[in-house]
């Protein structure tokens, strides 16, 4: 059923949005907006940088909130999340802790999975990995496709839970299923998902999740945020680490390594310690609202985005099945990046992409927002 308005009070979030008086934001697939929490953050670290030089208990606690915060969003354990700079680095962080010797050394990955994860998978093979590519066909990821790709080579499955492109949403369930089946780890990149719909690591029986938090959770580049299920933590000993991976950092002994017992093992170095209090206020903001409540009126403006677009003549890129996909929905389009800059001069912020202009609004936008962005863009492309 599809619902005229969200549960929660739209217009009192939509004030803590300072760019809402002079633009729409639909690029949230990309980066969204700033907000007055998201600030006060950065203000706050910068003042008591100015004003006391350095506080590192006070700073370390950000960090530690922010941990909280990520592990509150996805139903798991502060102990379970580690920090990183970018997916990327919690990626190879997690490559370089697994073994691919012997009869078990296939990644099996999608086509759609961001490059990074890709070429990840790939710098492993000169360690005896090999990746097994699942095609994107129809615009899709198939869970078929998947299934014909796992055996009992597979090592690692790797899925990217909304595909960049098009936002088209995979069916982690089913495949943690087929990876359990055969006893491979399922490696989640959520990048695209968090922040538009609850993301239950626990129920869905996901092995290892990274994500980062500048699109749908508000926050800024330079920290991303890596799930590893409790049961697995100690099996796991990367080669890319450093001293905020010890059991004790402060130890200050470079003679010994040993692990910490939570997923802190897989820190590295110093925590970007403005980012976490930034992505700290931002995941708050989300965890506010609530992911539950967030994704109904989502698939509404999705719903609302898609049969707009159709109406007045544009090409659907991906699913138009509300619920199997983020709030990106992607319409083809000749010069994407030119679509891009025009629609900027309008006040429109939309995400080129390849073939596509991606409009991806939020949990803070409206009908209008949506119904402002296909106009303009119809007069784009005339
Ligand atoms: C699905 C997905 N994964 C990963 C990334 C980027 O990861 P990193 O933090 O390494 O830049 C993006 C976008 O920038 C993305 O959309």
């Amino acid at each position: 059923m599809t619902i005229v308005r969200p549960s929660y009070d739209l217009e009192r979030y939509r004030a803590e949005i300072p760019m809402l008086r002079s633009a729409i934001p639909m690029n949230n697939c990309s980066h969204s907006p700033q907000t007055t929490r998201t600030r006060a953050a950065a203000d706050a670290y910068l003042d008591s940088w100015n004003e006391r030089g350095m506080d590192w208990d006070g700073w370390i606690g950000d960090v530690e909130a922010a941990r909280a915060e990520f592990a509150r969003l996805i139903h798991a354990s502060p102990d379970e999340i580690a920090i990183a700079s970018s997916v990327s680095e919690a990626m190879s962080v997690i490559a370089s802790a697994v073994e691919f010797g012997g009869e078990r050394r296939t990644i099996v990955a999608s086509e759609g999975e961001f490059p990074t994860v890709g070429h990840v998978w790939l710098a492993q093979e000169p360690r005896g990995a090999a990746v097994q590519w699942v095609p994107v066909r129809d615009a899709k990821i198939e869970v078929d496709d998947y299934a014909a790709a796992i055996d009992e080579r597979t090592r690692i499955v790797s899925a990217t839970h909304g595909y960049f492109l098009n936002g088209y949403r995979q069916d982690l369930g089913a495949l943690a299923s087929l990876a359990h089946g055969s006893g491979a780890l399922l490696v989640v990149d959520a990048y695209q998902t968090l922040g538009t719909c609850d993301v239950d690591v626990k129920a869905l029986d996901v092995d290892v999740l990274a994500g980062g938090v500048l699109k749908y959770l508000m926050g800024v580049p330079g920290i991303a945020f890596l799930y590893v299920r409790r049961e697995l933590i100690d099996q796991l000993e990367p080669t890319v680490t450093g001293w905020f991976g010890r059991a004790n950092p402060f130890a200050f002994d470079a003679t010994h390594l040993d692990w910490a017992a939570t997923a802190r093992r897989f820190d590295t170095g110093t925590p970007p310690i403005v980012n976490a209090a930034i992505a700290r206020a931002g995941i708050g903001i989300i965890n506010e609202v609530g992911p539950t409540c967030i994704a109904p009126w989502i698939e509404a403006l999705s719903k609302h985005c898609i049969d707009g677009g159709r109406a007045r003549g544009l090409t659907l890129h991906g699913t138009d099945d509300v619920t199997r996909k983020t709030p990106n929905t992607a319409f083809l389009c000749n010069d994407s990046h030119a679509v891009e800059t025009a629609l900027r001069k309008r006040g429109i912020l939309a995400s080129a992409r390849g073939p596509v202009i991606r409009l991806a609004p939020h949990f803070y936008s409206t009908f209008d927002d949506v119904d402002r962005t296909l106009d303009a863009l119809v007069e784009v492309l005339a």
